[in-house]
């Protein structure tokens, strides 16, 4: 499998809801932005997989907007229950201003 990179979004495109739905090839993500970082996880919730579009990002986590869990955007790790398995997390690369999202093939 290779890494490969996708450019997917304008950095401009995410400065107002700071979240985007990204699916590249089939992989559904959630690319995030926090102040001028940004971070692409998996778009569903580990715990019922509801969506996490639309969950409140602080402090570099996102919370869940359905039942509350909270998961590390870098890693994808939880914070906070009820969720207890991780969530998928992909590489970003920011180039000026464009957003790719790197992707095994
Ligand atoms: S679906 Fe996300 S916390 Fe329940």
């Amino acid at each position: 499998m290779t890494l490969k990179y996708y450019v997917v979004a304008a950095c401009t495109e995410l400065a107002v809801t700071n979240q985007m739905y990204i699916d590249l090839n089939g992989e559904e993500i959630l690319l995030c932005r926090e102040d001028e970082n940004y971070f692409a996880v998996s778009y569903y919730c580990s715990h019922e997989k509801f969506t996490l579009e639309g969950g409140t990002i602080a402090a570099g986590c996102i919370t869940c907007p359905y039942h509350g869990a909270e998961f590390r955007l870098s890693d994808g790790k939880v914070t906070a229950p009820p969720a207890f398995e991780p969530i998928n997390t992909y590489p970003v690369r920011v180039e000026d201003d464009t957003i790719a999202i790197g992707i095994n093939e």
